[in-house]
């Protein structure tokens, strides 16, 4: 069976332990991807203190050359996109076409940063003596630890890495365990892009290995994608060390479908993005609100489009959705059907794990709509992770926004109107980060902020220039040139 490493300081090392952990892939469990070291904290040791080393040197290289690096890893990923994409849907099962997008996120997040090292603007700010000039500008901070999740497991890390790195910081990234190999590619494509030793480490290993990252005194910002519940947990350790932590948690995406909508506009939102990663991205549509007078002409176009999809192995051309990434989270689908149908939701398509003959060593469920939900609803309240659309009735466009804000997470929000009135008050009134009109709730560009208000986040904002609030601190540096003391607030006033 295929092994995979650790990388840490420029090579690539077993677990101090020896110890290993198998992934297999959602879409047939048979198949055993690799072995892949499992990290302790002697691991997260090595890495740390790499990490820490390589830091002096890579903070004075001059932001321009760091840019130059990240332009090579970007032309790397765009090289190896096609082969990269059928390794991470065969460790977490979207189709393909998807897996390329998700490079496609790295790619366009390469060279985004590579772009910003030759701004990393700052400002310069008259003083109020005579003779004395202030400036502002940004620094980097030290060893950033990046704790990611497994759907979007070369995109997301990108997000964090490639800009902190941009900034001068060095990187421990822990993969997720349900997608440790494209971690490893990660790794190989920086080692190529020639890194130098030491700024970028990779260790693979599960949960309990991210908290020995988070709590490691050497480890000055943290930068999590990941479940509220787990969020949470590392922000409090963050806030008693003292350290930056970026959160980027759960969502109970909602879309809105007014009467004035294109049905047939918002109907392939609504099935892309509740249907898209197989339900799995924190950005996924699970809440559908359609006004009362298209709701049932809606249920039924929802109906026979949802029952058209190709479901199976994302490895395979045609697909359109694959599995869910493992058991657990299948079961965990069919918990929230049968709760959802027990509170009164009404079962429009789906609700079952798939049973064709191809199907049934991978963790297939059928997309599903259940709808007549409210907002007193289990499943209009959690987050599923899943291919399950929940659908309520909204009676006028201010019940519809209240709908849409009924919800304990902010990330994504969107609306279906030709109203452009409508359209600018919801844009205002959707408590979430990120709005979309027209437009389903999936589909963040890589180069402007991503993140969410609420349950979703810790008021960091990804993507774009914002990332760099995240990785950087800002320098006062006041420069007296006048050869004699000057008081502040004192002098000239
Ligand atoms: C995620 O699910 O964590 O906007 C990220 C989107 C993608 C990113 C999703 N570009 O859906």
């Amino acid at each position: 069976m295929e092994k995979f490493k650790n990388y840490i300081n420029g090579q690539w090392v077993d677990a101090v332990s020896g110890k290993v952990f198998q992934n297999i892939n959602p879409a047939n469990q048979e198949d055993i991807i690799g072995e892949f070291a499992l990290s302790a904290q002697a691991d997260v040791d090595n890495a740390v203190e790499a990490a820490k080393a390589a830091y002096e040197q890579w903070r004075l290289v001059p932001a321009p050359k760091r840019g130059d690096l990240l332009r090579k890893a970007g032309d790397i990923f765009n090289r190896r996109k096609k082969e990269l994409a059928c390794i991470m849907t065969r460790e977490m099962g979207k189709p393909t076409f998807e897996t390329e997008g998700d490079v496609q996120e790295a790619i366009d997040t390469a060279y985004y940063a590579a772009s910003e090292t030759r701004r990393l603007f700052g400002h310069t700010v008259p003083s109020e003596m005579d003779n004395k000039m202030n400036l502002s500008f940004r620094v980097p901070i030290g060893v950033v630890g990046v704790i990611t999740a497994w759907n979007f497991p070369i995109a997301v890390p990108s997000w964090k890495i490639l800009p902190a790195i941009a900034a001068g910081n060095t990187i421990v990234f822990k993969p997720s365990k349900d997608a440790p190999h494209s971690g490893v590619i990660f790794a190989e494509i920086m080692q190529e892009a020639g890194f130098p030793k030491g700024v970028f480490n990779v260790l693979l290993g599960t949960g309990s290995m991210g908290d020995m990252i988070v709590k490691h005194p050497d480890v000055k910002v943290i930068g999590f994608t990941g479940s509220t519940e787990i969020g949470c947990k590392i922000a409090e350790i963050c806030g008693r060390l003292n350290k930056r932590v970026s959160l980027e948690m759960g969502g109970k995406n909602a879309q809105i479908v007014m009467d004035d909508a294109n049905l047939e506009l918002a109907l392939e939102g609504a099935l892309w993005g509740a249907f898209g990663t197989t339900g799995q991205r924190c950005t996924a549509t699970s809440r559908l609100i359609v006004h009362k007078d298209v709701y049932e002409t809606f249920l039924n176009m929802l109906k026979q489009r949802t029952e058209k999809l190709k479901i199976g192995d994302g490895l395979v051309a045609g697909t359109d959705m694959g599995p869910v990434i493992h058991m657990k989270s299948l079961e965990n689908c069919e918990r929230i059907v049968k709760v959802a149908l027990s509170e009164g939701g009404r079962l429009i398509s789906g609700g079952k794990r798939c049973t064709a003959s191809d199907l049934q060593k991978g963790c297939f469920f059928e997309p599903t709509i259940i709808a007549d939900v409210d907002q007193t609803h289990t499943i209009f309240n959690e987050e599923v992770f899943g291919p399950v659309l929940c659908v309520a009735k909204a009676d006028s466009f201010e019940h519809a926004l209240q709908l849409q804000n009924h919800c304990e997470y902010g990330l994504s929000g969107s609306i279906y109107t030709k109203d452009v009135n409508k359209a600018w008050v919801a844009a205002r009134e959707i408590q979430t980060g990120i709005c979309y009109i027209n437009a389903p709730t999936i589909g963040a560009e890589a180069h402007m902020p991503f993140g969410g208000v609420k349950g979703t986040g810790n008021g960091h904002r990804e993507g774009g220039w914002t990332a760099f609030d995240i990785f950087t601190e800002w320098k006062t540096v006041y420069f007296d040139y006048s050869d004699k003391l000057q008081r502040a607030q004192i002098d000239n006033y």
